[in-house]
């Protein structure tokens, strides 16, 4: 599996993400990229036609969960938007992640990556067990979910890069980690709580990391960017 670092671009407008992604233009790597529901809903499907047109590759961050059909057919109509990744809920069950992967799949037998979202890093323990009476290690559930994925087909999961290793344990090394929550050395961690540095990541069997404010908020976020290549891909 080819590692490698997705920028968020958790933008509001189509201009502030353009005017962004033009500070990447005499870069020689063209950044693969994450849109997800902010940008998604201001600007619908054109901006996601329109970052691709520029070259990029996109992670669709959309979290599907509906009923299987509706995934289905909702995944029918992202895939063709050309993108290279989407992600869904795992909680939807493993139905439901089976008719994503046929709604997804294009006619020439091509897809994007399909990606499960298993707890998200925001759900504590106490709010799993008070809230959705799930009562269960948090870990456990997570792995859990990871298997479902995997027994579904899915390629893979989003995922603190701490359990990276216990996740490609569980389902396989070909099972794909994404995970956010990358932090420079000595950086601002904002509202993230469990933290690693690109090149930790790296030695945790991360496959791609999705990486937001340290570049998007760096005075300089193509060098941000070439900095976080070099920690988790090129590892010089
Ligand atoms: O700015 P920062 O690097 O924290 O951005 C991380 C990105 O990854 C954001 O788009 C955030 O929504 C996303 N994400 C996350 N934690 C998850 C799932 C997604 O931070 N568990």
């Amino acid at each position: 599996m080819g590692k490698d670092v997705i920028i968020a671009l958790d933008f509001d407008s189509r201009e502030r993400t353009l005017a962004f992604l033009d500070r990447f233009a005499g870069e020689e790597r063209k950044p693969f990229v994450k849109i997800g529901m902010e940008l998604y809903y201001a600007e619908g499907p054109a901006i996601v036609r329109e970052v691709k047109a520029r070259g990029h590759r996109i992670f669709l961050d959309l979290k599907l969960h509906d009923i299987p059909n509706t995934v289905k057919k909702a995944m029918a109509v992202l895939s063709g938007l050309d993108v290279d990744m989407v992600n869904l809920h795992a909680a939807g069950t493993r139905a439901m992640m089976e008719a994503a992967l046929e709604g997804v799949t294009r006619s020439d037998g091509t897809r994007p990556l399909v990606i499960a979202v298993t707890q998200l890093t925001s759900t504590s323990q106490e709010r799993m067990e008070q809230d959705l009476l799930i009562e269960r290690p948090l870990d456990q559930v997570v792995l859990h979910y990871a298997r479902c994925a995997a027994q579904a087909g899915l390629d893979g999961v989003v995922c603190s890069p701490l359990e990276a290793g216990k996740v490609h344990e569980a389902c396989g090394d070909r099972f794909v980690t994404v995970t956010p929550g990358v932090r420079f050395a000595g950086g601002d961690t904002g509202d993230q709580v469990r933290v690693t540095t690109p090149a930790r990541a790296r030695e945790l069997g991360a496959d791609y990391i999705v990486v937001g404010r340290p570049i998007t908020q760096a005075e300089d976020p193509a060098a941000a960017y070439r900095k976080c290549v070099e920690e988790f891909v090129t590892f010089s």
